[in-house]
């Protein structure tokens, strides 16, 4: 059997400057609020991964029009979505299967929705709950995909999420537009709030005070023509590396700094490292701007509480800066890593141990003694993106080369991510390799 890999050799420093593809969460967001506004909405920058691309077919499948002016450019005609022609299939990426659950039961038609083998393992039932309290008629297999949706009246409520999700939040926001009175989600911390900046631009009536969100139904949709910004989610890949590799010196041009994503800037600055942020402007309501690291030398770190859903994404990358970093580094409050599309505690933990790292599992986190030498190995990327291109980053900073196989999945997030890191120097050849 083929398989795709990375082989990875520690070589020398990164240095110059890129950009970094679309940040992903805008793009799916883009895509299902495009298909809900009335008229064209027009996007530049937009990610064309395995994620978002499959929720645009998820659109194209309700019968919205989408002109591909280029891989990064679209066009959606909106306004227009009616029954769809088929399941709606949103592969691996869970943004996608919540955001458009939250919309496809307030809609006239009935749905079904569903994914590949890992997003039928991702629990549904922090969607269904409060969906269902609203009066939304879904269908599960047991709290998991595939999702039956018929149509119902939908009724607004008052909840207080058990846990901090942009997802979740997103799904009840959306849903409180069909609903026939105002809905407020209470969040137990700052989740990602794409969705309330970008339904405030389309003209949604949408409120924020502190930790409560409140949406009242009733406006019409506005189309948008923005740029998407960068993604800090993907950028940290590159940046971690350079802060390892000794020498480096590089420059992100255009990523998105909402203070909801920005965690892993704060974090990794506290333990020493050489960041510097100079904001540039605005972009679909969106802070954006440069990032320049440096190598730097690196110390432990404790992170729990606030922080942690503002960098949810990043721990994989993180645990592998905090293994270069001198002294002890403790993860709480991080039980959420556990449903991404990999446990992503567990699998970071195994395939860090086979390059010889010592890290120990905790139920919600993790500790380390930093300063450990990693020697270059076989490593699996577990078809989960994130701990595919941080396996590749482990590799960059270990002795002997190292293979990471299932690489392909780094395109669920960061098309082109192995020419990107060469691009700033990293020795990555992508192989497809007999088994
Ligand atoms: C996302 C929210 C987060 C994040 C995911 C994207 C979003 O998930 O991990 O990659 O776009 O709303 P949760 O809401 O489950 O924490």
């Amino acid at each position: 059997m083929a398989v795709d890999c990375f082989i990875v050799h520690p070589g020398d420093k990164l240095h110059g400057k890129t950009h970094i593809p679309g940040d992903k969460s805008i793009s799916h967001r883009t895509v299902f609020f495009g298909a809900l506004a009335l008229g064209r909405t027009h996007v530049r920058g937009w990610l064309p991964a395995g994620d978002t691309e499959a929720s645009l077919r998820a659109i194209q499948t309700l019968g919205v029009p989408v002109t591909r002016v280029s891989d990064t450019e679209l066009i959606i005609d909106g306004g227009t979505m009616r029954a769809p022609s088929d399941t709606l299939d949103l592969v691996n990426a869970g943004t996608g299967i919540r955001l458009l659950t939250g919309i496809m039961v307030g809609q006239p038609y009935p749905s079904i929705l569903d994914g590949s083998s890992q997003l039928r393992r991702r629990p549904m039932n922090r969607i269904i709950t409060p969906l269902k309290q609203m009066g939304a008629d879904i269908n599960s297999l047991n709290g998991y995909a595939p999702l039956s949706v018929r149509p119902a009246q939908l009724r607004g409520i008052t909840y207080h999420m058990p846990m901090a999700s942009g997802q979740v939040k997103s799904a009840i926001l959306l849903a409180g537009l069909f609903a026939d009175g105002e809905t407020v989600v209470i969040q137990p911390g700052p989740a990602r709030d794409h969705t309330e900046r970008m339904l405030m631009a389309l003209g949604a009536d949408i409120k924020v005070d502190g930790d409560t969100v409140t949406v009242t139904p009733g406006a019409t949709f506005k189309p948008l023509d923005f740029t998407v910004p960068g993604d800090i989610s993907s950028a940290a890949f590159p940046l971690v590396a350079a802060l390892i590799v000794p020498g480096s010196d590089i420059t992100l041009e255009h990523i998105n700094l909402n203070p909801t994503r920005t965690g892993i800037l704060d974090v990794l600055r506290e333990m020493g490292a050489d960041i510097k942020v100079k904001e540039t402007g605005l972009a679909a309501g969106e802070p954006v701007g440069t990032i320049h690291v440096k190598h730097s030398a690196l110390k432990g770190v404790r992170v729990g509480g606030e922080v942690v859903v503002r960098m949810i994404d990043e721990f994989p990358i993180f645990m592998v800066a905090a293994l270069f970093a001198d002294g002890e580094t403790i993860v709480r409050d991080a039980g959420e890593l556990r449903v991404k599309e990999t446990d992503r505690i567990a699998v970071m933990v195994k395939e860090l141990s086979k390059l010889g790292a010592s890290i120990t599992e905790t139920e919600d986190g993790f500790y380390l003694l930093g300063g450990q030498k990693l020697m270059g190995a076989t490593a699996d990327g577990h078809d989960d993106h994130r701990i595919s291109m941080s396996m590749v980053v482990a590799g960059l900073g270990a002795k002997g080369a190292t293979t990471v196989l299932d690489a392909k999945c780094a395109g669920d997030s960061f098309p082109g991510y192995a020419a990107t890191m060469q691009s700033l120097g990293a020795d990555i050849v992508v192989k497809d390799i007999t088994e």
